[in-house]
């Protein structure tokens, strides 16, 4: 790890801040000035251990409670505010422009290697430019996909951040750069006797978390950010410092371009690898490639660290289209020089690609198990990344529309992210007039009833309940991993079953004849045999899986869990109303009133009771009960506070929900408190309460759960 702070160091910084935490009152100016001082350091380093190691010391709630601390301090002393104070990140005033600015040595580009035969060669011209003896020792690290940055720091301070641009210039986007808690503000450059330097970095997103940006975007009705690369240099350039912070954006910095001293003497050579370099920007806290980096002894080596990145791209959090190889000594950099475009010492191993381009033949529809309709594009089957693509998802009407997709069209073909292919858009400017409009059907593909689109929804649906399409996928999906996890039971089997006329309800599942199945072509009693056992087993599943395997609507694997924590017998919820199922934590007004209405339907029961007989288990098991409440007894005869503002509730409406579990509200803490319930921006009533110790302090979450627990 890196050596940035020592144990001793962090011991102390982290003491301090468990100190400050305990401070209340705004003290005297020259106090406050000492303690906003503290309070930069404490909370760099809360920020580091956080963002850059992804390893807090600190609570979310403690980090917080520092941050407004000095954000208080600050407004009460407003000539206390320095630039590079950590309030200063998200800087309010909205420019429109963006300066350009030139970089101080010209951001270059990378050749590109696609393969062990290819570095062999790299290596092979390396001995020719430096004539020095093999083996050379190579630093591999990650090529990130992002957006580039450049950042100066002057007087250990960051005073700039660009774009790459057109690697001369860029755009000047410090404020910007600054919202990044990957970024140190300052940095103490001086300890390496530099005064000016430049570093060079990527700034990305975690796939996880682009994800969400997207969910977030698709609920407030903003565009789609077609994948994080996008998302990340978008982001760079936004008017409002805030995105940066709501998108996460983190910058990995990965070469040390420039660097002098107070005379302007280049202190480069101080750092004799490559790898010393990085390593001494993790010791000023900048977020490096870390296992993610390798020096190799031989290029043959760097070739292997390569060729396991690329196997294990997928599952890495941010996305990477390559790795870099880099000339590990500086001297020896040094003697290869650089062409007009690229770095003779280093060059990219790029993966094999994520992206092809492919004709879009034909969009067939299928029907889910609620009816719903998935348009799905069949494509001339194109290599991507090592796998053969044939069809993708094109989720819904306007996915179509809003690309313009055409059948005969030349389409962009993606994966990147998550391992599902996607298509990014049509190529129009290959279009020859010859592609027909997709016409999106107006009825049922399977039952060929009309298809219906309810107002604010994106897809079209299949209300015949009885469809053949939604049946079978039904039943595929009760047996399936998920669900019932019945093994061995697929699609096929499904598919096959109903044909004869075995299977069109999910009572037969567990109505099977093994001999008659023994029978059948491809069969053989060995299978009927293991089939049977996996489907006596599915009768003992817990009832949340039986639940799930119904496929009522927004009942899910959780749902089905909440729900079945709170009865005997599955069969207990036809008494729940819409309601009372509402309110269980984590349930909404749509998934409580499709369960309402499967339950209220006496054919469902019926079918219950029917599986019952089957010997399907209907009882909840121990294991599904809900965990122990976390106060036993919970609130009767207890003495309760609230404190602070809460997200999911009133102060007095807390207060009425104790009271009416049994508790006494106080006004103040006191000897005789046992509950402190604590909300944001908590503040003095939580320090006495700590003070006490006698007190037990719950979060609004922790509050909320011990009364569900009652
Ligand atoms: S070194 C003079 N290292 O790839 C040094 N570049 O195609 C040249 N990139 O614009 C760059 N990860 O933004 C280097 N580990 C890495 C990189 C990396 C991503 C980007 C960089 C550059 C592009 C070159």
């Amino acid at each position: 790890m890196a050596a940035q702070y020592s144990t001793q160091k962090q011991r102390e910084l982290y003491d301090l801040s468990k100190e400050i935490l305990t401070h209340k009152s705004i003290p005297d100016k020259p106090e406050a000035e000492t303690e906003v001082n503290q309070l930069h350091e404490v909370i760099v380093y809360h920020e580091w251990r956080y963002y850059v190691l992804n390893e807090p010391v600190m609570s979310d709630f403690e980090y917080d409670h520092l941050y407004k601390r000095l954000e208080a301090l600050e407004k009460a002393y407003p000539t206390l505010i320095s630039e590079s104070s950590p309030t200063q990140r998200v800087s309010s005033d909205l420019s429109s422009d963006f300066e350009t600015v030139a970089h101080l040595i010209p951001m270059l580009s990378l050749d590109n290697s696609y393969n062990a035969e290819d570095l062999g060669d790299f290596d092979q011209q390396i001995q020719k430019l430096t004539k020095a003896t093999p083996p050379f020792e190579y630093c591999v690290e990650p090529k990130y996909d992002g957006g580039s940055i450049a950042l100066v720091y002057e007087n250990d301070r960051l005073v700039r951040a660009a774009t790459r641009g057109n690697g001369t210039t860029g755009e000047e986007i410090t404020r910007n750069a600054k919202a990044m808690k990957t970024i140190p503000l300052k940095a103490a450059f001086s300890k390496f006797g530099i005064h000016k330097v430049e570093l060079r970095g990527e700034v990305l997103i975690r796939v996880d978390r682009f994800k969400k940006v997207n969910e977030q975007r698709e609920k407030n009705g903003k565009s789609i950010l077609a994948n994080p690369r996008n998302a990340a240099t978008g982001a760079l350039r936004v008017k409002n410092p805030q995105e940066v912070v709501d998108r996460s954006l983190e910058a990995f910095i990965y070469q040390l371009g420039y660097a002098v001293d107070k005379n302007g003497e280049n202190v480069l050579d101080q750092f004799p690898t490559h790898d010393e370099g990085i390593e001494a920007l993790a010791n000023l806290g900048f977020k490096v490639p870390t296992i993610e980096r390798k020096v190799c002894a031989t290029i043959e080596e760097a070739a292997a660290f390569c060729d396991h990145w690329q196997q294990v791209r997928d599952d890495y959090a941010y996305e990477i289209d390559g790795m870099v190889v880099k000339v590990n000594r500086i001297d020896l950099q040094d003697m290869c020089g650089y062409t007009s475009h690229h770095p003779r010492w280093a060059i990219a191993y790029k993966f094999k690609a994520k992206q092809a381009t492919t004709k879009l033949l034909n969009v067939e529809y299928q029907v889910g198990k609620i009816g719903q309709i998935t348009p799905v594009a069949k494509l001339k089957p194109v290599s991507l990344a090592g796998v053969t693509v044939s069809s993708v998802s094109l989720h819904n009407e306007d996915f179509i529309t809003q690309r313009d997709l055409r059948l005969g069209d030349t389409v962009l073909v993606e994966r990147a992210g998550d391992v599902i292919p996607y298509i990014v858009k049509a190529m129009d400017e290959l279009r020859d007039g010859t592609e027909l409009p997709i016409v999106y059907p107006a009825a049922c593909p399977s039952c060929s009833s009309a298809l219906v689109r309810i107002e604010g929804e994106s897809v079209w649906k299949c209300e015949n309940y009885n469809c053949k399409a939604q049946i079978l996928r039904r039943l595929e999906h009760h047996v399936s991993k998920n669900a019932m996890d019945i093994d061995g039971f697929g699609e096929k089997y499904v598919v096959r079953f109903n044909e004869l006329g075995w299977l069109t309800r999910i009572p037969d599942v567990y109505k099977l004849d093994y001999e008659a199945i023994a029978n059948l072509e491809g069969f053989g009693k060995r299978s009927a045999d293991k089939l049977k056992k996996a489907i006596d087993k599915a009768k003992g599943n817990p009832i949340s899986r039986l639940l799930y395997g119904f496929s009522i609507h927004l009942v899910g694997k959780t749902v089905g869990k909440i729900f079945a924590a709170e009865v005997e017998d599955i069969r207990d919820l036809k008494d729940w109303s819409v309601e009372q199922l509402m309110e269980l934590k984590d349930i909404g007004p749509k998934a409580a009133e499709h369960t309402a209405a499967f339950f209220a339907d006496p054919e469902n029961i019926k079918t219950l009771d029917e599986l019952a007989a089957l010997g399907v288990n209907m009882k909840r098991l121990d294991s599904e009960r809900k965990q122990a409440p976390v106060l036993d007894g919970a609130l009767s005869g207890k003495t309760i506070l609230f404190t602070g503002s809460f997200q999911t509730m009133k102060r007095n409406d807390a207060k009425a929900l104790a009271v009416a579990a049994g508790a006494k509200a106080l006004s103040a803490v006191s000897s005789n408190l046992n509950i402190l319930v604590v909300g944001e921006k908590a503040g003095s009533k939580l320090k006495k309460a700590q003070a006490l110790g006698t007190v037990d302090i719950l979060t609004e979450e922790e509050f909320l759960k011990v009364l569900e627990n009652n």
